[in-house]
């Protein structure tokens, strides 16, 4: 299911003549402006509060479904305030996916969250990329497990999307907190695949040491990944990503300690009515990968809390319309 919603290379191709003139332009202004930090738009509620870090805090959710006597959480969608859009790979409608320039134009389109995929190289440094293979998303071949660091930088991550990103990099995780920590922006980290603790224990010490603990929040298809991230860093809030629903989601992410379940909306759409028993116990829901307005109104409507969506930008104006 991930994959089948996937951007296909076929489409991509076809899609890359009609993208030239946009891309050339976006790309001039991802790069013209690399000096001042962009506005964002309004912050919705885990944005305000990202900063807290815990999963303890005091808003209280509006969504239809949830009750009275919720637990507190600073993830969950306060009363009025439009859904929290999440960048997928960044603005990655727009610019090549998991790359800095992705991410600034989301950061220009006023998202605050971005979401990314990491792995790590043969020598062990984490990169941002989704696919197992660097194949369909650079100019090189291989498992990107198989890549040494000094072969995925010189790989060109860009061309593949549009001629005027050529030259784009395969960023490394250190890099692109380095990004979002001065150019502004938090970051939903996925920890793609299976992931051993040593590995994780590297991902840990890259959000410390870029000084990004209180912006990341920390989600994986993978259970062992997100055991290992809160023993070596209960700091860092954690979603289970879902692409069908588990028989009790309540239970597990309270075995889990999780700050949020992260599901797919064809899972969703399944039973909606975990809504309510998530938020009632503490417990935000952000929904992927969604880019048309139908169901975004839709799950507005239902009481998520934030959408990730390859539109970010859409998605915000969108939203923004929703609430005035
Ligand atoms: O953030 C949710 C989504 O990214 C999970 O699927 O395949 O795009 O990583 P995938
Ligand atoms: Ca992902």
């Amino acid at each position: 299911m991930r994959d089948a919603q996937l951007p296909a290379a076929r489409s991509r191709r076809r899609r890359t003549a009609g993208l030239v003139a946009v891309a050339t332009a976006v790309a001039g202004l991802a790069t013209a402006f690399v000096v001042a930090a962009p506005p964002s738009r309004s912050a919705p509620g885990p944005v305000a509060e990202a900063g807290t870090s815990g999963k303890a805090g005091t808003a209280a959710h509006s969504g239809t479904s949830a009750g009275a006597g919720l637990a507190a959480t600073p993830w969950m969608r306060r009363a009025g305030a439009p859904l929290t859009v999440i960048a997928h790979r960044g603005a990655s409608s727009a610019a090549p996916e998991n790359t800095l320039v992705s991410d600034e134009v989301a950061r220009r389109g006023g998202a605050v969250w971005i979401e990314n995929d990491v792995q790590p190289s043969k020598d062990g440094v984490p990169y941002i990329l989704h696919d197992t293979t660097v194949d369909r998303t650079t100019d090189g071949t291989g498992p990107v497990r198989s890549l040494t660091s000094a072969q995925l930088n010189a790989l060109d991550a860009g061309s593949w999307f549009a001629p005027a990103y050529a030259g784009t990099r395969v960023p490394t995780l250190a890099a692109q907190l380095a990004d979002l920590r001065t150019r502004g922006g938090k970051l939903l980290l996925e920890i793609k695949g299976r992931h051993s603790h040593a590995e994780v224990a590297r991902i840990v010490r890259d959000v410390r040491e870029q000084g990004m603990a209180d912006r990341v929040f920390v989600q994986s298809f993978d259970v062992p990944s997100l055991r290992y991230t809160h023993e070596l860093a209960p700091e860092l809030p954690l979603g289970l990503l879902r692409s069908t629903l588990d028989a009790d989601p309540v239970a597990l992410a309270k075995e889990l300690d999780l700050a949020a379940y992260n599901v797919s909306d064809a899972a969703l759409s399944t039973r909606p009515g975990i809504i309510g028993d998530l938020h009632a116990a503490g417990v935000a829901v952000n929904v992927w990968t969604v880019d048309t307005p139908a169901r975004w109104k839709a799950l507005s409507a239902l009481g998520v809390d934030g959408v990730i969506t390859n539109r970010p930008t859409e998605l915000g104006g969108w939203s923004a319309g929703q609430t005035r």
